[in-house]
């Protein structure tokens, strides 16, 4: 018996077809997404927003994209629906690594300044904030670093505060295991120290020494960070999709969230340089704040 005779054949829903969103309707989603997290889409991003959100109509059963518009809108930022929209639209493009001669810096220089003042009496505390962390690469990175070049670290009192907007992208970085695309970097010395890996298994899972560091939380960089203030904070491959005017509130709450001297690392495109008023530019992605009297 021919299939057709035992199941009934719907028309394809609406939102199924190649539609694509109005030039007014993709300046409202525009608006909208800019507002809630400072990122410019640009008129160019028609399709690839049309995409995304045709997944989103498929999942929640709405069925044009101006329902959805309507129906997002309405919904309070910590809204579930809002998670998944936001995983749609940001890139979460991360490996472990990423930069080397950023953690060449942080690994030969910074941390090794740091254990010299532990030997010589300094309080033994370190506070790093990863401030777009993806899927958790960088605070891995940071911790990799840190329990290698930071002499008996467990008699330090690391804390490693690890944020992005994205819900998924925190799921994924809370379970701390990593693909080899993403492990290509890091040094196989590391692997073997810090990482355990089934023999047929795929990932590598980052050990306790590095996780039992690290505190994953949801935070939106265009609202203030409460909480004591970070010696170094890493904001890399973010910012790129902000305009000035996003950037500068970022910047704003970022110098907030720094200690007076601390340090921040920024991705070489990040374009905040100029925004930085008072820090020091100790290398085109590094750049030092004031201390108190400055
Ligand atoms: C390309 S990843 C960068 C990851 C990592 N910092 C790196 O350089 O490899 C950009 C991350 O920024 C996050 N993001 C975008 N807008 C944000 C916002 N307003 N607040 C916090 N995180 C945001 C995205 O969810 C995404 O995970």
């Amino acid at each position: 018996m021919p299939l057709a005779d035992l199941v009934p054949i719907q028309p394809l829903p609406p939102f199924v077809a190649a539609e694509q969103v109005t030039d007014v309707l993709l300046a409202r989603y525009a608006a909208l997404i800019y507002r809630r997290t400072g990122i410019r889409v640009s008129p160019q991003k028609k399709t690839l927003l049309s995409n995304r959100l045709r997944r989103r109509l498929r999942e929640t059963g709405i069925e044009s994209f101006e329902a959805y518009y309507r129906h997002l809108s309405a919904l309070p930022p910590g809204d579930p629906e809002w998670d998944a929209f936001l995983q749609e639209i940001t890139t979460h493009e991360t490996y472990l690594f990423r930069d080397e001669a950023q953690w060449r810096w942080f690994s030969r220089d910074y941390l090794a300044q740091k254990a010299e003042e532990g030997r010589a009496g300094a309080r033994r505390v370190l506070r790093i904030w990863s401030a777009a962390c993806s899927t958790g690469d960088e605070p891995v990175t940071i911790a990799c670093c840190v329990a290698a070049c930071l002499p008996n670290v467990e008699r330090w009192n690391v804390h490693i505060l690890a944020t992005d907007i994205g819900k998924g992208a925190l799921e994924q970085a809370r379970a701390a295991a990593f693909g080899e695309r993403a492990m290509r970097l890091v040094p196989e010395e590391y692997r073997r120290r810090f990482f355990t890996k089934a023999k047929d298994g795929p990932l590598w899972h980052a050990r306790p020494v590095l996780t039992r560091m690290i505190v994953y939380r949801q935070h939106n960089l265009m609202e203030p960070l409460a909480g004591p203030p970070f010696d170094l904070v890493f904001l890399k491959n973010v910012l790129i999709y902000f305009d000035t005017e996003s950037k500068k509130t970022v910047v704003r709450h970022l110098t907030a969230a720094i200690k007076p001297e601390g340090l921040l690392v920024t991705g070489a495109a990040e374009g905040v340089g100029d925004l930085l008023k008072g820090f020091v530019r100790l290398q085109p992605w590094l750049h030092r704040k004031p201390g108190k009297q400055a």
